[in-house]
């Protein structure tokens, strides 16, 4: 997982086409079974130190974006936190925030409590299947000043990603933030062939890499791809849940961090 996450040894922009209303085209969902599996932690693991050094300025920049005070006490949430990557950034950045990890991989967050062990006593994991709607878990506050995430959003369907941004305008107080790191589609080739043209410069060897994937390297990619779509539909989500100041802060080819705020006179 590489530039892709969970996708393929080094790829970058090698994205399929987005499916329609980001549904399966008949593929099973494997996304679970990776992400619960051991192999695939392992893997996460094995490629983490790359894809951290790729990916370390892109959450500065989410902690940044943030609107608190350097020494402000405040308790954000990281959904599909992972092992912690964001989290960790955010409290690094404010040495007074306190985060609730939220992720349904045991395996990952058993890894997350390995990495996080510096931060102990300002952090919590909380078990949560994103991809299901209903009540949130009880360990998460019914509100908080902040939500993130990273490089999880794009593993759920468009139903549940227009549900999700709603529940999370819901559990922000107001003027709270929301902000996504994740990867997009395209649905024009010609795009996607500049995106490749840029992958193919910066690692000559990803062509091969695209077009030769062993079996585990394909299961990875199409877990990876299935329900990822442009970054237009994923903004117009975020306006239709309600909301303000949306805006795509920051996009390098297929990756982009987009948010906005919980009205702060909310109704
Ligand atoms: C690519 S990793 C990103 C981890 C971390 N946010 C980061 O930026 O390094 C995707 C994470 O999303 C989690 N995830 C995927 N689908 C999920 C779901 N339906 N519910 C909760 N977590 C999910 C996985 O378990 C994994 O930890």
């Amino acid at each position: 997982m590489p530039d892709h996450d969970n996708a393929q040894p080094h790829g970058h922009a090698s994205h399929a086409q987005p499916h329609p209303h980001g549904t399966a085209p008949g593929g099973e969902d494997t996304n679970e079974a990776i992400w619960k599996s051991d192999i695939g932690v392992t893997f996460w693991k094995a490629t983490a130190a790359d894809r951290e050094r790729r990916r370390a300025g892109h959450r500065v920049l989410l902690a940044e974006l943030l609107p608190f005070g350097t020494d402000e006490a405040f308790t954000f949430v990281d959904l599909g936190a992972g092992t912690g990557a964001a989290a960790r950034t955010i409290m690094d950045h404010f040495p007074a925030a306190r985060a609730i990890l939220a992720d349904y991989s045991e395996q990952m967050m058993a890894q997350g409590a390995v990495e996080l062990t510096p931060y102990a006593g300002r952090y919590e994991y909380v078990e949560f299947n994103l991809a299901h709607g209903g009540a949130w878990p009880a360990g998460v506050p019914s509100e908080v000043d902040a939500v993130v995430t990273s490089l999880a959003v794009h593993h759920l369907n468009d139903d549940r990603k227009r549900e999700l941004f709603g529940e999370i305008r819901d559990h922000l107080v107001p003027g709270g933030w929301f902000l996504n790191y994740d990867p997009v589609a395209t649905p024009d080739p010609v795009v996607q062939a500049a995106w490749h043209r840029v992958e193919d410069r910066r690692d000559p060897s990803a062509a091969a890499k695209r077009g030769h994937r062993s079996p585990e390297e394909q299961l990875r990619w199409e877990n990876h791809t299935r329900y990822m779509v442009p970054l237009d539909s994923q903004v117009a989500y975020l306006r239709a849940a309600g909301f303000e100041g949306v805006d795509v802060y920051w996009r390098e080819l297929d990756y982009a961090i987009y948010g906005g705020r919980r009205p702060a006179t909310s109704a």
